[in-house]
């Protein structure tokens, strides 16, 4: 219906799963190498492939991937095309060249010739420091994302000046729900590249402070999970009740929980930080106590979901406590795929709440539990969601029918054994205190001491497991690049049904965005204004000696740490009562 528009997404995705060719590629290297089955690079070019699989997996691969899909939702629940297709190509085109330049700047690392590196890591906070391109490609690349948002935004706005009365369609409140968040969470990212990293980087300024360069990455870096979950949780839930056969249960939660993660998702950032020195235990605390709210929308989701699901199946015939599980379309890949990724994520979420927990962090920070976990939950919730979403998009955008739906059923089953195995795996050996991001965690001369199974098993399993991912990702691009050398078919778009409870069951206030982004920001300054101010009196703004808050402000922060001091005491009283 609308061609533009679906070259966009079309090119979007493309974009897309070449950073999956490219992050599955690195993977199964590094994956082989640091369990020692195969190594075929040098261990010092470890930071560059592990460089390389971080900012093209959880950078390139689903943000692009983001960008195409919401393309389509807006387009297809707002009915109308892109207020101007050439802005549109415009975002794109920022995208994908400064992801080629941030892209090169990395592979660059792998040619002893080039005087380029930009080992530092999907996290690139200081102290590591990279090549001036990588981070002028990351701000190209972010200000591309910037566009796209108000590119949406500005299509969302011409349809209210035509529609003024009517509900915000369910998939346009995702889309600007969390360009909202994004808005939000990358300020702070660009603030700490543009106005830190890239100076330091092109030798304009000596040093900079890490701790204010990682608390503000981390400002970003605990939304950026959101922002690429929700574009897993739109299909979840709108997509996956109608391939189930049955209809979203209930509009306004759906839209409960994108308000909640425009509120919950930046003020948490600092739990990533437990164990950073400078930072105050107190706003550690307080970090934790956001992050476990977080808990709620992801449980409102599992309910609304599977109850959608359940729904489906019961229409189509199913009964029984679980014998309606049976009359469910298990055959369809698109289907399996988020099956088995919403199964991940419940497994994740428990992983993540230990990972939340300020006390059992200790036991599991920077091992491979860490990995172990993110890969259950971006790694497999939202990458299988993803393809299997592509399963049921693709022949619409493009009007070729999936070459193979047989080989994309055995693609989902294999990612999520072979994520079974390498996360699970992954974990077992973070318990023993094998670190993350370690070429070679072999140390000569040093046993890990094993509770249960050993050292060596651990590796095979994360080998077998790796190798099994990287197998199944081959499957499913060649499936779709199968798919593209099709005959054209039309008819392939399909519409999506209304929800059991429907937009007009929604309080009218859960669209006023602006009352979120108002909540939203108080709540960032709260937990952030402080810890900020702390961290640049200590550190300087500019490293030691360099720049402390202005003597104005100074009795402003000293009032507020005062008034601070005696709640957070009583919090922690609190805390310590109730564990007595
Ligand atoms: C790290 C393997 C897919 C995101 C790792 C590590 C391994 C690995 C072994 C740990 C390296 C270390 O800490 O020393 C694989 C394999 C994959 C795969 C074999 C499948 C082909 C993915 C996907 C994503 C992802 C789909 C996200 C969409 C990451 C990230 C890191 C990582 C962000 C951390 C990098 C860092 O510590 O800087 N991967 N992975 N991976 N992986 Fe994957």
């Amino acid at each position: 219906k609308f061609p533009d528009e679906a070259r966009v997404v079309r090119a979007a995705f493309m974009s897309s799963f070449f950073a999956l060719l490219l992050g599955a590629i690195f993977g199964i290297i590094q994956t082989l190498h640091r369990t020692d089955v195969a190594r075929i690079i040098p261990s010092t070019d470890y930071y560059t492939v592990l460089t390389a699989h971080g900012v093209f997996m959880v950078i390139s691969f689903t943000i692009f991937f983001l960008v195409g899909l919401f393309t389509w939702a807006l387009t297809r629940s707002l009915d109308r095309p892109l207020l101007n297709i050439k802005i549109t190509w415009t975002w794109y085109g920022l995208m994908a060249a400064g992801m080629t330049l941030t892209g090169i700047s990395i592979l660059a690392g792998f040619v002893d010739s080039i005087d380029m590196s930009a080992d530092v890591l999907y996290t690139f906070y200081a102290p590591l420091q990279a090549h001036p391109l990588f981070y002028a490609g990351l701000t190209v690349f972010i200000v591309g994302t910037w566009i796209a948002g108000a590119d949406w935004f500005r299509t969302f706005l011409a349809w209210r000046r035509e529609h003024p009365d009517e509900r915000i369609p369910l998939q346009t409140f995702m889309v600007l729900t969390t360009m909202t968040m994004w808005y939000i969470a990358s300020s702070a990212v660009a603030a700490s590249v543009l106005l830190f990293l890239l100076p330091w980087s092109l030798g304009f300024i000596d040093q900079v402070n890490p701790t204010l360069t990682r608390t503000l990455f981390w400002f970003f870096g605990h939304p950026v999970v959101y922002f690429w979950l929700m574009p897993a949780y739109m299909l979840w839930y709108t997509v996956l009740p109608k391939i189930a056969g049955g209809r979203l249960f209930s509009d306004p939660l759906a839209r409960v929980v994108f308000v909640l993660f425009v509120l919950l998702s930046t003020p948490v950032g600092i739990h990533h930080q437990y164990l950073d020195p400078g930072i105050a235990e107190g706003f550690k605390f307080i970090s934790m106590t956001n992050t476990m709210f977080l808990l709620l929308p992801s449980l409102l989701t599992a309910f609304t979901v599977v109850a959608s699901v359940e729904y489906g199946a019961r229409k189509n015939g199913g009964t029984g406590l679980l014998g309606w599980l049976t009359n469910l379309p298990w055959r369809k890949p698109e289907f399996t795929g988020m099956m088995l990724a919403g199964l991940m994520f419940a497994a994740g979420g428990f992983s993540g709440m230990v990972n939340a927990g300020m006390n059992i962090n200790y036991l599991i920070h920077n091992t491979l539990w860490v990995p172990g976990h993110f890969h259950l939950t971006v790694g497999t919730a939202v990458a299988l969601t993803m393809m299997a979403g592509t399963y049921w998009i693709w022949p619409q955008i493009s009007n070729k029918p999936i070459f193979s739906s047989q080989i994309g059923l055995f693609q989902v089953v294999l990612w999520f054994i072979g994520m079974a195995l390498m996360s699970n795996a992954m974990h077992a050996q973070g318990l023993l205190g094998v670190p993350r991001r370690t070429a070679e965690p072999e140390y000569s001369g040093f046993d890990y001491p094993t509770m249960f199974g050993g050292f060596e098993e651990l590796n095979i399993q994360i080998a077998i497991g790796g190798t099994l991912l990287f197998v199944s990702t081959v499957l499913f691009l060649g499936n779709l690049v199968l798919t593209m050398g099709n005959p054209t078919v039309s008819g392939l778009a399909e519409p999506l049904p209304s929800p059991v409870s429907g937009a007009e069951d929604a309080p009218q206030v859960l669209d006023n965005l602006r009352l979120w982004v108002g909540i939203a920001l108080t709540l960032v300054v709260l937990a952030y204004a402080l810890p900020i101010a702390a961290i640049i009196n200590r550190g300087g703004l500019l490293g030691p000696g360099v720049g402390t808050y202005p003597v104005w402000a100074a009795p402003l922060f000293d009032a507020l740490t005062n008034a601070a001091t005696p709640l957070l005491g009583a919090i922690t009283d609190a805390s310590g009562a109730l564990v007595e």
